[in-house]
């Protein structure tokens, strides 16, 4: 076995949080090492959600990983909302005050965000076997893991769980120190990327009998789709003919638009839930992300609250280095979990309006339908769709 490493903060995890973490420490000179389980290549081609809020974009930019997302980042002034087969535009940025999303897939944040780090000559450990997280309360936490078969043994001051939802960290957390707030829905998305020019410059959110559908967006020449389905169904039970039948059926509208259709290059499905664990610290372990909590996609917030965690949890490490004082750090998870709830709310009331679930009956898509009207016909309601959208301001 070789000698322990010693570091600042031991990140567990390379997706959004680990790596915007460990990028906003090294801005403020807080030396960190990051931990993942998968290669590099894993990382950086995992198709994720892609539509960043205004906040996460300024955090990007102020931290220097913006250059590639402003240069091909696809900025939104706005989204629709379809239902009755009728397109009811929300202004995003005439309604915030100037404010607007950024679509930019989030392998390409992460991307971004590894080139930076290994540019810089600081270190991300890929492919880390059996990572375990020992002492999180003592002085001196300690990693351990397996590379090539060699054990390594990292000493730190803190660990950041940025492990995503099945990692290690919760779970190394005492059960009955924890609570957990779950919700499961009775329905799926089928997501497929499409090698063809979005079908309008703008997400469409589409409400109908059938189900819910998405027309999103990778870029001028990918159009990311998806349809609900239900979470028991599996991939071979949608041939690209029948997704293609469901989404011209989903996103129809009366005055003649289409549908534009290409080769399918990627097909997935996801299954949703709400999840929050409170408290998000535990000792000298933070978690951030993923880890802590998750959200049905349909608020396209599960990368901004990741880096909303970690914004929080990277002033109160650097404060903690600077000043010797805890309390930022003691804050922490009462911090974030204001932002959380809100956005877990966020996400549940999308969610809830747009999708049909299996017992539905006429009273509850009648509901959905006045709420669908009174969103898209009340400018204040609109505003809060909008504002929560493009991201309320960081505290
Ligand atoms: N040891 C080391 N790394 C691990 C371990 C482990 N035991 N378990 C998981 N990981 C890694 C995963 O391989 C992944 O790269 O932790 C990372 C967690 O990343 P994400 O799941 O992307 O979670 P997070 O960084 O919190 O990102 C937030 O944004 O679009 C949303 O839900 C989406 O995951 C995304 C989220
Ligand atoms: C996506 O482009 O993948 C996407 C967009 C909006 C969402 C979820 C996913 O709400």
């Amino acid at each position: 076995m070789s000698e322990a490493q010693r570091t600042q903060v031991a990140i567990v995890g390379a997706g959004p949080a680990g790596l915007i973490l460990a990028r906003l420490l090294a801005c403020q000179g807080v030396e960190s090492i990051v931990i993942e389980r998968r290669d590099r290549a894993y990382v950086e081609q995992r198709l994720r959600a892609g539509v960043l809020e205004q906040t996460t974009v300024d955090l990007l930019r102020a931290a220097g990983v913006g250059e590639r997302m402003d240069r091909e980042g696809l900025v939104h002034e706005g989204l629709y909302l379809q239902f009755d087969g009728v397109r009811h535009r929300i202004p995003l940025r005439e309604l915030t005050g100037g404010r607007a999303i950024t679509v930019y897939g989030q392998h390409e944040v992460v991307k971004d965000l590894i080139a930076a780090r290994l540019g810089g000559g600081d270190e991300i450990v890929f492919e880390a076997d059996d990572v375990r997280v020992l002492d999180v309360d003592a002085d001196l936490p300690t990693i351990r893991f397996k590379v090539d078969g060699d054990e390594r043994t990292i000493r730190c001051d803190f660990v950041a769980g940025c492990d995503g939802f099945h990692g290690v960290c919760r779970s190394t957390i005492p059960a009955e120190t924890l609570s957990v707030y779950e919700r499961h829905y009775p329905f799926a998305w089928l997501g497929i990327l499409a090698r063809t020019p979005p079908s309008l410059d703008e997400l469409i959110y589409a409400h109908h009998e059938r189900g819910f559908a998405l027309h999103s967006m990778r870029s001028p020449e990918l159009t990311r789709l998806y349809v609900q389905c239900s979470p028991d169904d599996t991939l071979d039970m949608w041939p690209d003919e029948r997704v293609w039948e469901e989404l011209h059926l989903r996103l129809a509208t009366r005055d003649g638009w289409t549908l534009r259709e290409g080769p399918v290059v990627e097909k997935s499905i996801t299954t949703m839930r709400s999840y929050v664990v409170e408290p998000m610290q535990y000792g000298r372990l933070y978690l951030a992300g993923d880890a802590a909590h998750v959200v049905p996609p349909t608020g396209a917030k599960g990368l901004n609250l990741a880096a909303a965690d970690v914004k929080v949890l990277a002033a109160a490490l650097v404060d903690w280095y600077r000043t010797g004082r805890r309390d930022l750090l003691d804050a922490y998870s009462a911090t974030c979990l204001r932002r959380v709830w809100r956005v877990e709310h966020f996400s549940w009331w999308m969610t809830t309006m747009l999708h049909r679930a299996p017992g539905d009956d006429a009273f509850d898509q009648r509901l959905q339908l006045a709420q669908l009207r009174y969103v898209t016909s009340s400018r204040a309601a609109a505003t809060m769709l909008a504002e929560n959208y493009v991201g309320l301001e960081h505290v």
